[in-house]
């Protein structure tokens, strides 16, 4: 098991398969000027496909979400899925993504075993998504999420950040369009885990923000504590169900206390939580040789080491130096 100090157990394993991506988002990466992880760094297919065996025959892990930057700008996807599913016991996989290309792989990619996505849009307005996202490319998000929903990988999520100044009015009009598509909305609060340290407490749209802002239009009755378990959104349903909306308040609301998550990110580090400031490196020890069982041993001694929760709202909070890309969301 992977368990911490205080009781908590990660049965939930974040895999992030690439730092780059095809958008640039206000939040996470500057216009331009990151720098990406050379090929050597990252961890190769076969490398990836072993950590994640070792996770869920070893250790304990029953989610894998593969994660990027953009996971499917890694060429190898498919085929990692596929050997994943092969796994005993096989564990549940889904892809956090930005839409763009699952048009055409979403098909393949349930066929290789992948059970859901989540799919980042924060707009309806393709004015809107090219302000905040930098590129063009609206309309291949909404094919890509139609794909998605085509192929059975459902339910389909969709994560929405609202950002002051450009997409902070939409709230209800992107309700009412995923209740119509049959998407689960989520809306994640801003968190500091931007390339450019650019974030700022007071400028944030809050949890409390948003839902007086649905509830213009909407009734939202609360779902149950027992509901969530270790769930990051708390959950509404909408207008009486069965349709729900999601709000993680990473922020305001902080859910550490049930965290079930543990992160590896492109090259092979494991981090324990987002906001984590050390990393221990199962790449280094896999490419010196250690066997199954070291490196299991490792990634328990690394959990063990959890915090307790990040205290993003803490004035002490200190962003860690890695952006939200290199970690994996
Ligand atoms: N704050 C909140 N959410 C973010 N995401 C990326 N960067 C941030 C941030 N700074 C979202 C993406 C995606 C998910 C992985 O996290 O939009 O939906
Ligand atoms: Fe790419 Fe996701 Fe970052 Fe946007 S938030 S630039 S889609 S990695």
């Amino acid at each position: 098991m992977l368990l911490d100090t205080y009781g908590r157990v990660a049965t939930d394993l974040r895999v992030s398969l690439t730092d780059r991506c095809n958008l640039r988002c206000t939040y996470c990466m500057p216009e331009e000027g990151l720098q990406w992880l050379a090929k050597p760094e990252l961890l190769t297919d076969d490398e990836i496909v072993r950590l994640v065996r070792i996770a869920v025959t070893e250790l304990g892990v029953t989610e894998v979400r593969f994660t990027g930057g953009e996971p499917l700008l890694r060429p190898g996807l498919t085929g990692i899925v596929a050997r994943c599913a092969e796994l005993e016991p096989r564990p549940r996989m889904s892809l956090t993504t930005n839409g763009i290309g699952l048009e055409r792989t979403a098909a393949a990619l349930r066929d290789a075993g992948l059970d859901r996505v989540n799919v980042s849009l924060d707009t309806l307005s393709a004015e809107t998504f090219q302000r905040m996202t930098r590129r063009k490319r609206h309309a291949d998000v909404l094919r890509g999420l139609a794909a998605a929903r085509e192929a059975g990988l459902t339910p389909v999520k969709v994560n929405a950040v609202l950002m002051p100044g450009f997409n902070d009015q939409e709230a209800p009009d992107l309700l009412a369009w995923a209740l119509e598509e049959d998407y689960e909305l989520r809306f994640i609060e801003q968190m500091p885990l931007d390339a450019q340290h650019g974030w700022q407490r007071d400028g944030m749209i809050t949890a409390g923000d948003i839902l007086q802002s649905l509830r213009t239009r909407f009734t939202l009755t609360a779902e149950g504590e027992d509901e969530r378990g270790s769930a990051p959104a708390e959950r509404w349903l909408v207008d009486g169900g069965p349709q729900r909306v999601g709000v993680i308040a990473s922020v305001t609301r902080p859910f550490c206390r049930a965290c079930d998550r543990t992160r590896l990110t492109a090259d092979g580090q494991v981090r324990t939580c987002l906001f984590a400031t050390e990393e221990s490196d199962l790449r280094g020890a896999m490419r010196a040789g250690a066997e199954d069982a070291e490196i299991a041993d490792s990634w328990r001694k690394a959990m063990w080491g959890k915090k307790a929760g990040a205290g993003i709202d803490d004035p002490s909070f200190v962003q860690p130096q890695r952006p939200m890309s290199a970690i994996g969301g």
